[in-house]
Parts: C-alpha cells; structure tokens; sequence
C-alpha cells in the first residue's frame, strides 16, 4: 500500500484550438473521476509561453480551457480548476528538478524533438525543460493519478524518474526530518490513458495525430464548432471504401476506418467491439451521419456552454483565483518540505 493519498492532477495548454482529442483523451475523462478523486486541474499558460504567444490571445485561451473544464461537467466547487501561473511553487519546484533531472533524460523526449523540428539552435530553453515543469506540476500536490492522451506517456516516465531520484538522493535527509517513509517524499505517479480515444488521429490522415497545430481546420473537430461544422467535417472525413468490419482485428491496416469507429466508441462510451457489433458491413455512407448525429448530441452543449461562460469573463476568473488560492494551500506544505529537504535556509514569519 503506498503511503500516499490518491490525488488526481491534470493539465491542458491554453493554445487555442481546443478539439476532439483533447476531450476525449483528456477532459472527459477529468470530468468522469470527479465521482471517486479528489481532483486538481490545471490551465498550464507556464507551459504555453515555451514557444511564442500573443499576450492578449493568451488570456482569451486561458478563460476557453477553464470554461471547457466547466462546460464538460468538471465542478469547480468540488475540484480545483486553476492556472498554473497564480500558484507560485510551479515554478520553485520546477527550478528544483532542472537541478534533478539529467540533459540525456531531456534529450530523449520525442515532444520536443517534434516541437522543436529542424531548428533546435533556436527552440526556448523552456520548451526543452518543458518535462521538469510537468513533472513540478503534478509532485507539488504529491499527485498519484493523472489522465492524459497516449502523446503524454513518455512525459510522465520523465515524472517517475524525477521522483525516485529525488527520493534518492535525498533519502537521508528526507528520514531525518520525518518527511517520508519508506515511499519517499514524492509518489510514483500512475498514468492514466485508457479507453477508445487515447490518440483520436486526423480525420485527414488517419496516420497523424488530431492536433492544434494542423493547417488544415478539417482534420480537426474544435469544442467550438457548431453542429453544421460537426457535421461537415465528419463527412469529409478520409475514409477507404471497404464496410466497416465485424470486429477490431478487421480495422488493423486500416487507419481512417478505425478512428472514425474509435471516436464513435469513446463519444458513446462503448467499447469498439460494441460499435462493430452494431454496424458490421455498413458502408460510410451510413456509419457517417450517424457518428456526425452522435457527435453534435455530445458536443453541441459543450460549446453552447462554452460560449455562455465566454460572455462573462468575470466568473471564470473568479472561479479560477478560487481554484489557485486552494490550489495553493496544498502546495506550500509540500514546497517548504522541498526547501528542507535541499538544504534551503528559509526564515519563517
Ligand atoms: P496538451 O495541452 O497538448 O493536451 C491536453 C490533453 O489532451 C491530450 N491530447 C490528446 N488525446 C487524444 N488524442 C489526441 N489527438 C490528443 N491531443 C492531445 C493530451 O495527451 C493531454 O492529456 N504537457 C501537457 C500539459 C500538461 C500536463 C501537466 C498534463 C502540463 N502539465 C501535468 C498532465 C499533468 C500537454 O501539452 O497537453
């Protein structure tokens, strides 16, 4: 039994372009664990400024992500909803995992080989110590549990290897002042990526990732687009010209085919093999309208809430200086025992 209580911590990046794989691989599922966690999430505008933004366009992103929270069924009376950059020790116990985390564990993790592409000379040292923030993120709440997308994986390895080397190399100094047991002062953090829509692709190239960054607005569905546009891009989607397939081995080699069934599975909350069950040997021509019927069921509220909450920028600040100063309460405990931990001389009021 760990001796840490389980804690749930997630994130999304106020960017712009919030889209299908972000709600499925991520807030849904934040909204789901509220009945069984205690629940902390994050707008990372910290993570955001790791390559150029507009500072006007980053705060309208920053109300969209807290009001997508909302608007997915996330409440901020029993979880905490906030942006990183309110709560001070993001940054302080970032600073002290630059010092844990090695440049060959960094200079392995593939978002920023991505992110950075061909001119890395010229990448911002934050995005290449992106990972420590991510890991600061979650261990300043000492979080056991976090739901991401299958393209977060690798970040939180980094997380569980920041961990143990500082429960580590600080063994000693963590018995002495009490701070941890034989678990050490930070958890093992759990991934948690699971379900139909863990990587939701392009619905242009079923090989590619759905991303923000696509040119193309059709490969992805936003949380802002009406049901006409829902509909449109659905059926525009690449597609071959096969049937859809009795069960999921019959979708392998089959890219476009299987995210569609994908995206219907986690929109339904079925399993693929149910979906396959109920529509084996449909052409497109049928399966499509009625994954576009189901998406505009699901996502048409999301984005009417959405642009509701968009009309009052005051609630959504409040609901977040709310969600910072509880935010806070529980990191300053966990921050001070870093302090002394790693030796920092801190005079107390
Ligand atoms: P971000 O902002 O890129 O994405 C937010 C969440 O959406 C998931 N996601 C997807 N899931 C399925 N299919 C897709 N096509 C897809 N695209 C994105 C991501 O996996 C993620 O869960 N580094 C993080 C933000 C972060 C964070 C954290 C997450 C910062 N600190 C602490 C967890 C814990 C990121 O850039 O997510």
């Amino acid at each position: 039994m760990s001796a840490f209580e389980p804690r749930v911590f997630s994130g999304v990046q106020p960017t712009g372009n919030l889209h299908l794989g972000n709600y499925l691989g991520a807030i849904k599922r934040f909204a789901a664990l509220q009945d069984t966690h205690n629940c902390i999430y994050c707008v990372v505008d910290m993570h955001a400024i790791t390559v150029w933004q507009d500072p006007a366009a980053l705060q309208a992103a920053i109300r969209e992500v807290a009001s997508a929270y909302i608007a997915a069924g996330i409440d901020p009376k029993g979880s905490i909803i906030f942006n990183q950059s309110q709560v001070a020790g993001h940054a302080e116990l970032a600073w002290v995992f630059n010092c844990i985390a090695r440049m060959g564990w960094l200079n392995r993790m593939t978002q920023f080989k991505e992110k950075a592409g061909k001119n890395r000379e010229n990448a911002s040292a934050g995005l290449f110590v992106y990972p420590s923030l991510m890991a600061a993120d979650i261990l300043l709440y000492k979080g056991t549990h976090v739901p991401v997308g299958e393209d977060q994986k690798q970040h939180l390895e980094l997380t569980r290897d920041i961990a143990a080397k500082f429960n580590n190399d600080y063994a000693e100094r963590i018995a002495e002042l009490g701070l941890g047991g034989e678990d050490g002062y930070f958890p093992m953090t759990e991934p948690l990526i699971s379900g139909a829509a863990t990587r939701v692709m392009s619905l242009r190239d079923g090989t590619k990732k759905m991303s923000k960054s696509d040119p193309s607005d059709l490969a992805r569905i936003n949380l802002t687009d009406d049901a006409d546009t829902i509909a449109k891009k659905i059926r525009k989607a690449k597609t071959d010209t096969e049937p859809l397939p009795g069960d999921a081995d019959g979708l392998k080699e089959r890219p476009d085919a299987a995210n569609l069934v994908g995206i219907y599975a986690a929109l339904a909350d079925v399993s693929v093999a149910d979906v396959l069950k109920d529509h084996a040997g449909a052409q497109f021509s049928a399966f499509k309208p009625a994954l576009a019927d189901l998406a505009v069921a699901k996502l048409a509220p999301i984005a009417d809430e959405m642009r509701r909450l968009k009309a009052d920028p005051g609630f959504i600040e409040g609901i977040l200086a709310d969600g910072a100063g509880r935010a806070d309460a529980i990191a300053r405990p966990v921050m001070q025992g870093v302090k002394d931990i790693v030796g920092f001389l801190t005079t107390r009021k």
